[in-house]
């Protein structure tokens, strides 16, 4: 194992490592080794992926926050698999999955198409097993490595309870690899897949946001839902309800978790369905 070159317990401001840029301090383990991993987690903590579905409160959070770095990050040994015809591979939990889905789309591996768009980082992407309508990562997924109580298991799919933006892993399990099954295809297939998904995601806002709020009711859209009640454009503090898309909360610069709390909170009030929020909730 290599030396650690692990920032230890460095206090900062969540919202640098939050896509909606929100979030209060906490002690960040950046943790490039197995054995970085296990000293920061000798103490209560937290995982954060690429931060793109946290809602963090603006008194930030007592516990770790583990940010999975080096060794975790494998895309140059999945590109070079992927390179060399692999359909079967396992990838690093602190991976980007925007850069996993194009080498699969340029080596011809379809299976993670209907995840274009989503900024996550594959460990992010299976706790919440992200996905839209043309597809979920847990798809493509078939293990998962997580590291709980001091040692590394392996999980099946079939364990961890797939569903829509759910994944049941063991509490305190950090998932450090995923394992991926492609369907050999070619570019040009792959390609044409996922110009629908990029199609289907037009109508999404540009601007600093965590992605959809709130999950779809059964057979309905929130989106819909929240732009039928004429709430594009309402606005607490520097949250707004997007004007491209109703279920896209945007941060126009120097919006708080309160902020966005009381705009979820509003949002709740006068939809005439219940509406659950789909972001996980750090001290918020
Ligand atoms: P984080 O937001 O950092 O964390 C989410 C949860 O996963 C937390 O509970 C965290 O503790 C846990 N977690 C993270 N990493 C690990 C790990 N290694 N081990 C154990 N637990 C872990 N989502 C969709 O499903 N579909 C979409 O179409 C979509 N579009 C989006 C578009 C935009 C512009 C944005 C900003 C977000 C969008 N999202 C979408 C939401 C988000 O990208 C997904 O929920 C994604 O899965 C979150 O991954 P992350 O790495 O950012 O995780
Ligand atoms: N619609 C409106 N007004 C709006 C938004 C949507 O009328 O402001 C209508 C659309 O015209 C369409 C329907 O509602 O007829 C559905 O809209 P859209 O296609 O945008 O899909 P969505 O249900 O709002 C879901 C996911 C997105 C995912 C897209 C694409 C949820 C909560 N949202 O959105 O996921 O990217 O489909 O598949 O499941 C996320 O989870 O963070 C996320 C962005």
């Amino acid at each position: 194992m290599p030396e650690s070159a692990m920032t230890v317990g460095e206090v900062t401001p969540l919202a640098r490592f939050t896509t909606l840029g929100v979030g209060g301090p906490a002690e960040l383990w950046r943790v490039r080794t197995l054995a970085d991993l296990a000293r920061a987690t000798e103490a209560p903590f937290r995982v954060i992926g690429a931060g793109s579905n946290l809602l963090v409160g603006d008194a930030g959070v007592d516990e770790r926050v583990v940010r999975l770095e080096g060794d975790f990050q494998t895309m140059k040994d999945a590109a070079a698999a992927l390179e060399e015809g692999a359909t079967d591979l396992w990838v690093g939990a602190g991976t980007p999955l925007p850069g996993l889905v194009r080498r699969a789309q340029r080596t011809g591996r379809s299976g993670l198409e209907g995840t274009l768009g989503i900024p996550a980082m594959v460990g992010g992407a299976v706790a919440m097993n992200a996905g839209t309508r043309y597809g979920e990562i847990g798809d493509a997924l078939r293990e998962v490595e997580v590291w709980l109580d001091g040692a590394l298991h392996v999980l099946d799919r079939d364990d961890l309870a797939l569903g829509y933006r759910s994944c049941t892993l063991p509490k305190g399990a950090v998932i450090t690899r995923a394992r991926f099954a492609f369907t050999p295809s070619t570019p040009e297939a792959v390609a044409a897949a996922m110009a629908e998904v990029d199609a289907a995601r037009a109508g999404q806002p540009k601007a600093t946001s965590a992605g959809c709020a709130f999950k779809n009711p059964a057979g309905d859209s929130a989106g819909r839902l929240i732009d039928r009640a004429g709430l594009k454009g309402l606005r607490v503090g520097d949250a707004m309800v997007a004007h491209e898309h109703g279920n896209f909360i945007v941060n126009l610069g120097d919006a708080t978790a309160a902020d966005v709390l009381e705009l979820l909170e509003t949002i709740q009030a006068r939809v005439d369905v219940p509406l659950e929020i789909e972001w996980e909730r750090w001290n918020a």
